[in-house]
This record gives structure tokens, C-alpha cells and sequence, in this order.
């Protein structure tokens, strides 16, 4: 039989070493794939192409309609676009689900936590649009644009999200009281959607007080829709609840495309040191299977993974252990044969 094409971009840092990880952990669970790899970012340029992000990785991703992905270095202030963003943007990948469970065995401070964010994933003060600073350097603008049919779509994913997988709460964060145009739209249509389904508790909540309540009284929420810079920070401080972002996986979901990847970005501080945790993207990896219907492999994954975890089995320094990247994943692997 054909093996399902894929896409791999093994991306910066500590990217190249947590994406060999997980496509050895797909391995040992039997899912095998016909994979393309391709290069974005930093490293296409430095591979000699001359855009970020080439035609070559567009196609292969076109055809595949699926991506594993590890974090892409953005340069910050000036320099080239975020590929991620482009990524989203070109795709269409509208929805972004980050899950966070609680896995024991970690120092976080809760140990029962089942949150997902689910974060509308192409506008907003991400749309990238009107970024200018004046000549004089004196004054700088971006435009932040979203439209009705971008906020009933997202909401509709997340409402159908959380129907589907048996939650009971969704969380509406929003900022409506200031950004009256923007987030006011986002809740006026949420407000609409709820409707629809009064069969899950609808809450709202306006961010700032969100991210206190998230830290103070986390087991209250299930499942929190946002817009996409709320999102953005959101599921990094729901990843801190948890233990932090080494565990935190991440899907960036189209109708005709899905690409899988961790929530955090490339760590420079301990890249090419081996001690990147791997778990975000093998739990990424599960998340793939589950998407691709095989969700028998990605939970042994996840159980693999929790198990290696909860037993302290060579587990990284963010953990509190001593081993390595390459060590756990054995962990994990061993739990696996
Ligand atoms: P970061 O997420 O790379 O790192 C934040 C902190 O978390 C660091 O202390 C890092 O060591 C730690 N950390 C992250 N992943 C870890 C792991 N797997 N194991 C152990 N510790 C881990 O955030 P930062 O430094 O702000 O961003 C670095 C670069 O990544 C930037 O260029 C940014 O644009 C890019 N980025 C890319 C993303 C993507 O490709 N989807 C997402 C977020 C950031
Ligand atoms: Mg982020």
C-alpha cells in the first residue's frame, strides 16, 4: 500500500533534533510516511534559496496537505516575514489548537489540568497588515483586521471542537471594552454562535483578568477561544501551567491542509547543547495521528510518553532531569516495543 505523503520541516535550533525525535517515535509505533523534507526560513536561505520561503516547500506542502514541523527562527524588528505567520496565511490554516494536560512527574504546580486554546490563527494584530514606521523613526503603525466570517469560523471550530470531544465550558477571551471594533466583533458573533450550542457553558472573560484566572483557578476552564495575539499568549502561560513549553504541542488546522508543531519557538539558548526537550513534538506527532485517523498509535504515544515522563526515565533538564534529548526519546521508544 502507498504511504501517506508528508511534509517535514525540521526548522532552527533546537528543531532539527526534537523533529528526529518524534519522526523516530512515529516510527516505532508503525505510522510510516512517504516523507518530503523541505527547508523555510533561516535555513533555505542559507541553503541558497532566495526567499524564505520557497516555491519548492510551497508545492510539496500543496501536495502533502500535511506538515510535521519544528520551531522557525523569526528575526525580530526588521528582516524577513515570519514564515509561520506566511505559512497560516497561504494555507489557510485558520485554526490553531494547543492543548495543554497535565503530565505527572513535572514541577508544575497543578496536576489536573485539561485546558485547550483554540486560537483564530490569521488575523488580527497578526495580519501583518500596514506594519510602517515614518521615515523619521518617530512613529510606527499596524493595522489589526478581522472579519465576521474569520470570527464564525474559528468560533464554529472551537464550539463543534469541544461537542466532538465531550467538554462542557468554552471560555470567549476578549478585550471588547477597548478594542471595541476588533474583539467587539469577535464576541458579538461568539454571543450569536452560543446560541447554537446550549448544550456547553458559554463564558466570557476579558483577557487581562483571563490570564489571572487561568493562573489562580485553572481546573475552571476547558476549552478558551481567542483571537490570535490573545491566543498566542494565552496558550504559553496555560504551557507554563503545565510545566512548561517543552510540552506543549500545537495544531495549525485548514480544510486542506494541517500542520503540526510545538507552541514554542526554536530555543537559541540551548540549541546544539542536546538538551532540547523533545515531548512538544511527539506530542505534536500525536496529534498528526489522531488528524489522520489513527488514533490507536497516537495514544500509545501519549501513554508511552506520559509513562517515560511520570517514571523520571531520562528526562530533560527542564524537567528536573539529566537526560537528553536523544535519551528520552529511547525512553519513550523503549515504552513503545
Ligand atoms: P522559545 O519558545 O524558543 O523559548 C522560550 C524558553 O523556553 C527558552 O528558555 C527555551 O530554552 C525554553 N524552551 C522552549 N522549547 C523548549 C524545549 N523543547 N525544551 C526545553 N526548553 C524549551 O521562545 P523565544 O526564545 O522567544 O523564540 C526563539 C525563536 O523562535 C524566535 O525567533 C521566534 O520567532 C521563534 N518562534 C517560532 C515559533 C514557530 O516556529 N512556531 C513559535 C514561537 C517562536
Ligand atoms: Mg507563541
Amino acid at each position: 500500500m502507498a504511504q501517506r505523503p508528508l511534509t517535514v520541516i525540521k526548522g532552527d535550533g533546537i528543531g532539527p533534533d526534537i523533529v528526529d525525535a518524534a519522526l523516530s517515535v512515529l516510527d516505532a509505533v508503525g505510522a510510516t510516511f512517504d516523507i518530503e523534507e523541505v527547508a523555510v526560513g533561516k535555513a533555505a536561505l542559507d541553503g541558497g534559496a532566495d526567499d524564505p520561503l520557497p516555491d519548492d516547500a510551497l508545492a510539496s506542502i500543496e501536495r502533502t496537505g500535511l506538515v510535521l514541523k519544528g520551531p522557525v527562527t523569526t528575526p525580530s524588528g526588521g528582516g524577513y516575514r515570519s514564515v509561520n505567520v506566511a505559512m497560516r496565511k497561504h494555507f489557510d490554516l485558520y485554526a490553531n489548537v494547543r492543548p495543554t494536560i497535565s503530565l505527572p512527574g513535572t514541577k508544575s504546580r497543578y496536576d489536573d489540568l485539561d485546558i485547550i486554546t483554540v486560537r483564530e490563527n490569521k488575523g488580527g494584530m497578526y495580519s501583518g497588515e500596514g506594519q510602517t514606521v515614518s521615515d523619521d523613526g518617530q512613529r510606527a503603525e499596524a493595522l489589526s483586521v478581522i472579519t465576521r466570517e474569520q470570527c464564525e469560523r474559528i468560533l464554529k471550530f472551537a464550539f463543534e471542537m469541544a461537542r466532538a470531544r465531550g467538554r462542557k465550558k468554552v471560555t470567549l477571551a476578549h478585550k471588547a471594552n477597548i478594542m471595541k471594533s476588533t474583539s467587539g466583533l469577535f464576541l458579538e458573533v461568539g454571543r450569536e454562535l452560543a446560541e447554537q450550542y446550549d448544550d456547553l457553558e458559554h463564558e466570557e472573560l476579558i483577557v487581562d483578568a483571563c490570564a489571572m484566572k487561568l493562573v489562580m483557578e485553572p481546573k475552571n476552564f476547558d476549552v478558551i477561544v481567542t483571537t490570535n495575539l490573545f491566543g498566542d499568549i494565552l496558550s504559553d502561560l496555560c504551557a507554563g501551567l503545565i510545566g512548561g513549553l517543552g510540552l506543549a504541542p500545537g495544531a495549525n488546522i485548514g480544510d486542506k491542509c494541517a500542520m503540526f508543531e510545538a507552541v514554542h519557538g526554536s530555543a537559541p539558548d540551548i540549541a546544539g547543547q542536546g538538551i532540547a526537550n523533545p515531548t512538544s513534538v511527539i506530542l505534536a506527532a500525536a496529534l498528526m495521528l489522531d488528524h489522520i485517523d489513527q488514533p490507536e498509535r497516537a495514544t500509545q504515544i501519549r501513554e508511552a510518553v506520559r509513562a517515560a515522563i511520570a517514571e523520571g526515565d531520562r528526562t530533560t533538564p527542564d524537567l528536573g532531569g539529566e537526560g537528553s534529548t536523544s535519551s528520552f526519546t529511547e525512553a519513550v521508544i523503549s515504552r513503545l516495543r
